[in-house]
């Protein structure tokens, strides 16, 4: 947990931003696995970390805006679960140390939320995404599971994203440290990567370095020698020589800040011919758009930038020809990449999107497209000091995308799809860093992890299996 004047000063903001009403952050409960006392990993809200810092069950947070009074409802332990969990703090103790000295059982929560909506207020409360939550909501609210998506609070979700997006130092420094861990993890899979070792085996144990040095992978470890596949969750493939393995793949720390990197090595260590000039296509996107990003700049411009970059590299290859901006304008340069740029980064790895993507990644000024490839930017919108983002750019050679772009005469202006045919067997690469914007540029966060040709060749001549 950070101080307790962080939470302090976090839900000042909140109650100035909002002006009025009652805000409700219903903390996450455990969430059972396969029978109700074998349950997941407990992982806790991130807004309700935000504001709360709480790291603990069945809690519920309430900010009162009007009263100018923040609230803990939960419920001590009691000699059943000292038995088997030991002894636990006092929520009352706990809540000190947020500096939060009103505290409840959870039980008078209802009573305080119905008595709050009696008298007229308004109860602000986040788009939920899971079921324990909407049930909860619904019951609090006595409104039916189906209307607590239509009555979130767009103004609690405007604010929310509003403070969660500026990282403050002490957050910056725990992205660090899972980039940190991120570096371990990926070094570890280039070490690993040789012919007849299985995916599941490099994946298994870059997840164990997660847990060992932090906290669980921030999302399902991506590793792939089908990096066409962009969240490809298959492990069942052993690595053999001539192909890349894509590994995507990032930590929590303890407090549960997120990293996202992405790697694509050839597997034994060797880039052939083929395979660096389609890397360092990647690799000149990659750098390029991390190279531009700074305040006051679109991500969506940065985005394509980057396209401008992969179409350049590859028209050299002779896989795509004409010109460059007209290519990008029509879109065609979405065969290769259909994803966008990247995401804001923080306490999720996708961050905020549970309040809804298009609140966090654009703005006024920047509206989603509907153009295929182009409507999936998920970041679009000016950029800010202390954002947290990613930049990955990718280039996937997907045989039924391209079967399809192909029997519908799509860009044939733009790409030469004869030379494409010996494309696909080759299957994706992907780069991906972690970005602080600044005041004057950005910064890369964490210890770099090998990137170009020459640093992959030389950590892949050291080798574990
Ligand atoms: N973790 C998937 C991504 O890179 O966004
Ligand atoms: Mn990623
Ligand atoms: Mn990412």
């Amino acid at each position: 947990m950070f101080k307790k004047e962080v939470y302090i000063d976090r839900r000042n903001r909140l109650k100035k931003e909002l002006g009025s009403g009652i805000a409700l952050f219903l903390g996450n409960v455990d969430a059972a696995f396969n029978y109700d006392a074998n349950q997941y990993h407990f992982r806790q809200d991130s807004s309700f970390l935000y504001f709360f810092g709480l790291d603990h069950t069945g809690f519920a947070g309430v900010v009162d805006v009007d009263n100018n009074t923040d609230y803990i409802f939960g419920n001590d332990v009691d000699m059943d679960d000292i038995i088997w969990m030991g002894e636990q703090p006092l929520v009352k103790d706990l809540a000190v140390e947020v500096g939060i000295h009103a505290t409840e059982p959870f039980d008078k929560l209802a009573a305080f939320v119905s008595g709050a909506m009696a008298s007229g207020r308004k109860i602000h409360y986040l788009p939920p995404y899971r079921g324990e939550t909407y049930i909860a909501l619904s019951e609090l609210l006595n409104v039916s599971i189906k209307g607590i998506k239509n009555n979130v609070s767009i103004e609690l979700i405007k604010t929310v994203i509003k403070l969660r997006e500026v990282k403050d130092s002490n957050e910056i420094e725990e992205i660090e440290k899972a980039v940190a861990i991120a570096w371990e993890m990926h070094t570890t899979a280039m070490h690993m990567a040789i012919p007849g070792v299985t995916e599941q085996k490099i994946a298994g144990t870059i997840e164990g370095i997660s847990l060992a040095l932090g906290g669980p992978v921030s999302f399902p470890v991506i590793l792939s020698m089908d990096g066409q596949t962009l969240h490809n969750h298959y492990h069942g493939n052993t690595l053999s020589k001539g192909r890349m393995m894509v590994t995507d793949a990032g930590a929590e720390t303890q407090l549960h800040y997120a990293s996202d990197i992405t790697r694509t090595v050839p597997v034994g260590g060797k880039f052939d011919t083929r395979q660096a000039e389609i890397y360092q296509i990647v690799l000149n996107a990659n750098i390029a758009a991390i190279k531009a990003i700074k305040p006051g700049l679109k991500y969506r411009d940065v985005h394509f930038l980057a396209a401008r970059t992969l179409v350049d590299g590859l028209k050299k290859a002779g896989i795509m020809k004409g010109d460059t901006n007209a290519a990008v304008n029509a879109g065609a340069h979405t065969l290769f990449m259909p994803h966008g740029l990247g995401h804001m980064m923080g306490l999720d790895v996708h961050d905020m999107e549970g309040l809804g993507e298009d609140y966090v990644g654009y703005d006024e000024q920047t509206q989603r497209s509907t153009e295929f490839g182009t409507a999936y930017i998920r970041l679009a919108k000016t950029l800010k000091p202390g954002f947290v983002l990613t930049v990955e750019p990718g280039i996937y050679f997907i045989p039924p995308l391209i079967d399809q772009f192909k029997n519908k005469g799509k860009f044939t202006d733009f790409i030469n799809y004869n030379k494409l045919e010996n494309y696909k067997d080759f299957g994706g690469i992907r780069i991906e860093d972690d970005i602080l914007v600044t005041e004057t540029g950005h910064r890369i966060l964490g210890k770099p992890i090998p990137k170009t040709i020459k640093e992959i060749d030389e950590t892949m001549s050291y080798r574990i299996g």
